[in-house]
C-alpha cells in the first residue's frame, strides 16, 4: 500500500493447495508440490502468487474456517517448507501473497473455545455473543439474520444459554471487528506475515466485517442472506480497513485485495478511490460472475452475455482513473468458466476467447489453477460424493422445494467442487497429481486435458495463457489503455478497444456456436493492424471486418 503501483504490472497465479500438486504421496495437494511447480507457475509469465488459506483448519470450509494464523496445515507442509516456497517464488520474480479470512475463525480455535467458557471469559467479546428472545418455552435467536452457508445466522450453545452469529457454516463463528483487541490480534496476524516477506494479502470476505450496531431485525426478509444490509458495505467495515491500513499495511511495500461479494462498483470506490481514503489496492467483484446465475451460483439462469458485458463495463468505467480492477473468470468458488460461460463443444477456442476477453480488459489478472489448461467441470453421481460444504447445505435445502433431480442438476452445473477437482498434470496415474488415490476425484477428462500434452504444442491453450501473460505485462496499451466497448447491443459479441500513447488493441470475442459477422469501426482499419491473438487459423478481412467462427477471437494492434 502507501503509493505504490507496481500490482498495475502484475499477473497472479491462484493456488487452491489441497487440489494443486502432491509432493509426499499422500493424496493431498501440499507445499512441497508447489515447490515442484514453481518453475512451471513461473513459465507462465505471471509475477506473482496467491494462496487460498494453508493455515491450520478442522476443513468445515477447507481451510477457510482458520484454527491457527500463524501456522500451516499439516496437510500441506510447515512454517519451513513455506519459507522455501516463499524464498523460491522470489527468487523466480514472483511475489507471494497469503489469504487473510478475519471475517470468522474455526470454532476450534483456541479465541471461540475460550469464548464459549463462560460470559466474562476475556475471549467473550472477540465473537458475536447475544441472549435469545424467550417466546413461550421457546428461546428465538436473537435476530432474522441468515446465513450464507446453513439457515439461521445463529448457534444456540446450550451450556452458556447464548446464540453467536455465523454468517457462513456453524463452524465459522464471526468474529466481533467492533472490539479493539479482534482489531490488535488482525494488525500483528498482518505484521507476522508481512515481517516474513510475504508480499501481502488476499483478504477474505472483507466488505462483511463490519455490522450494523444493535444487530437489528432485516426487512423485508429474503431467503437467502438475510440481514445483508445489516452486514454488507457498512461504514463500520471501512473504519477498520482504515485502521489496518494506517496501522500495519502502509509501513509494507505489499498489495492487498479484498474480496466483495454483493458489492457495486459504485460502492466499490468507496474503498478503493486513488486518495488517502483508499483502504484496498483492488476487489474481487462478482457482478460478472453473475451472468448465468441469480445473486449466488446454485440458482442457475441461461447465459446472458448482455449481462456480463454490462457487469465488466460498468466496473471498467467506473474505475477508471480513480481505481484499479482485480480481474478473473476463476477461482476456487466458482464452476469452471469453459463450461459456464464457454462452449465444452469448443473447448480450445472457447478457452482462449476467454482468457484473452477478460486479461486484456484494464486491471490485474488472475489466472486459477488449471484454468491455464482449459479444466472442465466434473460430473458428480450424487450429492454424498460431494466435498463442499456450501453445496451439500444448500442443495439439502433446495431438495426442499425441488425435485430431486432438478437440484442435482442445479448441483452439478454450479458446485464449487467443479474448481476443486486434483490439477491435470499428465495423462498417468492419478493425472501426475499424486501417487496416492486422490482425496478427491479427478476429472475422467484428465487423458485429454492436462498439463504435459499441451507444454509443447505451440497452439495449446496453455502457451496461448503463456504468451497472452507476457504480452498483458509487456504492453503498455494492454496495461494502462483506457476502454471502450463496441456494439454493446450485441448478444453475440463482446468488443472493446483500449487506448494508450498512440497504440489502440481491438479485442473480438465471439460468444455463440453461429457464425457472426462483426464490423470494425471505420477509423479503425484493420488491414493496416498486426493481429496479435487469433485462435483460428485463415484469418481473413473482408471489407472493415470478419465473419466469426464458433467462440473465435481475434485481437488487433494499430500502431
Ligand atoms: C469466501 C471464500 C470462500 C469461503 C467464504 C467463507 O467467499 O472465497 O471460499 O467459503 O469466503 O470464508
Ligand atoms: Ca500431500
Amino acid at each position: 500500500m502507501n503509493g505504490n503501483s507496481w500490482y498495475k504490472e502484475m499477473a497472479v497465479y491462484h493456488i487452491w493447495c489441497r487440489s494443486f500438486c502432491d509432493g509426499n504421496g499422500d493424496g493431498i495437494g501440499d507445499l512441497w508440490g508447489v515447490l515442484s511447480k514453481l518453475d512451471y507457475i513461473r513459465s507462465l509469465n505471471v509475477n506473482a502468487i496467491w494462496f487460498s488459506p494453508i493455515y491450520p483448519s478442522p476443513n468445515a470450509d477447507f481451510g477457510y474456517d482458520i484454527s491457527d494464523y500463524r501456522n500451516i496445515h499439516p496437510d500441506y507442509g510447515n512454517l519451513d517448507v513455506f519459507k522455501e516456497v516463499l524464498d523460491g517464488a522470489h527468487q523466480r520474480g514472483m511475489r507471494v501473497f497469503m489469504d487473510l479470512v478475519v471475517n470468522h475463525t474455526s470454532d476450534e480455535h483456541p479465541w471461540f473455545r475460550e469464548s464459549r467458557k463462560s460470559a466474562d471469559n476475556p475471549y467473550h467479546d472477540y465473537y458475536i455473543w447475544r441472549k435469545g428472545i424467550l417466546k413461550g418455552s421457546r428461546i428465538l435467536p436473537p435476530n432474522n439474520w441468515m446465513s450464507i452457508f446453513e439457515g439461521e445466522a445463529w448457534e444456540y450453545d446450550e451450556h452458556l444459554g447464548e446464540f453467536y452469529l455465523h454468517l457462513f457454516a456453524r463452524k465459522q463463528p464471526d468474529l466481533n471487528m467492533a472490539n479493539p483487541a479482534v482489531r490488535e490480534e488482525v494488525k500483528n496476524i498482518m505484521r507476522f506475515w508481512l515481517d516474513m516477506g510475504v508480499d501481502g494479502f488476499r483478504e477474505d470476505v472483507i466488505t462483511f466485517i463490519g455490522k450494523t450496531p444493535g444487530l437489528p431485525n432485516s426487512y423485508p426478509k429474503l431467503p437467502v442472506a438475510n440481514g445483508m444490509k445489516h452486514f454488507s458495505n457498512r461504514p463500520e467495515a471501512l473504519e477498520y480497513l482504515r485502521e489496518f491500513k494506517n496501522d500495519v499495511l502502509d509501513r509494507y511495500d505489499c498489495f492487498v485485495v479484498g474480496e466483495s461479494p454483493l458489492t457495486s462498483a459504485d460502492t466499490a470506490l468507496k474503498y478503493l478511490s486513488d486518495g488517502p481514503d483508499r483502504v484496498l489496492d483492488e476487489m474481487i467483484a462478482f457482478n460478472h460472475m453473475e451472468a448465468d446465475c441469480f445473486m449466488t451460483d446454485m440458482l442457475r439462469r441461461p447465459f446472458n452475455l448482455k449481462k456480463m458485458k454490462r457487469a465488466f463495463s460498468e466496473w471498467q468505467q467506473k474505475l477508471y482513473g480513480r481505481a484499479w480492477n482485480a480481474l478473473y473468470i476463476e477461482n476456487h468458488d466458482h464452476a469452471r468458466i469453459i463450461s459456464r460461460y464457454g462452449s465444452e463443444d469448443y473447448p480450445v477456442e472457447s478457452g482462449k476467447m476467454l482468457a484473452a476477453m477478460y486479461m486484456l480488459q484494464r486491471g490485474t489478472p488472475f489466472i486459477y489453477q488449471g484454468q491455464e489448461i482449459g479444466m472442465l467441470n466434473i460430473e458428480m453421481p450424487d450429492l454424498e460424493s460431494y466435498a463442499d460444504v456450501q453445496t451439500i447445505n444448500n442443495a439439502k435445502v433446495a431438495m426442499r422445494f425441488l425435485p430431486k433431480k432438478k437440484v442435482m442438476k442445479m448441483v452439478n452445473e454450479s458446485s464449487r467442487d467443479n474448481a476443486r477437482t486434483p490439477v491435470q498434470w499428465n495423462s498417468g496415474r492419478n493425472a501426475g497429481f499424486s501417487e496416492s488415490e486422490p482425496w478427491f476425484p479427478v476429472n475422467p477428462n484428465y487423458r485429454e486435458i492436462n498439463v504435459a500434452a499441451q507444454n509443447d504444442d505451440p497452439d495449446s491453450l496453455l502457451n496461448f495463457y503463456r504468451r497472452l501473460v507476457r504480452f498483458k505485462l509487456e504492453e503498455p496499451v494492454a496495461i494502462y489503455g483506457d476502454y471502450r466497448e463496441l456494439c454493446p447491443d450485441s448478444d453475440k459479441i463482446y468488443a472493446y478497444l483500449r487506448e494508450y500513447e498512440g497504440k489502440t488493441l481491438l479485442v473480438v470475442c465471439s460468444f455463440t456456436s453461429e457464425t457472426v459477422r462483426f464490423e470494425a469501426p471505420e477509423e479503425l482499419r484493420l488491414d493496416r493492424a498486426e493481429p496479435v491473438f487469433t485462435n483460428y487459423e485463415y484469418n481473413y478481412i473482408v471489407a472493415n471486418g470478419f465473419t466469426m467462427r464458433p467462440y473465435e477471437v481475434r485481437v488487433y494492434l494499430f500502431e
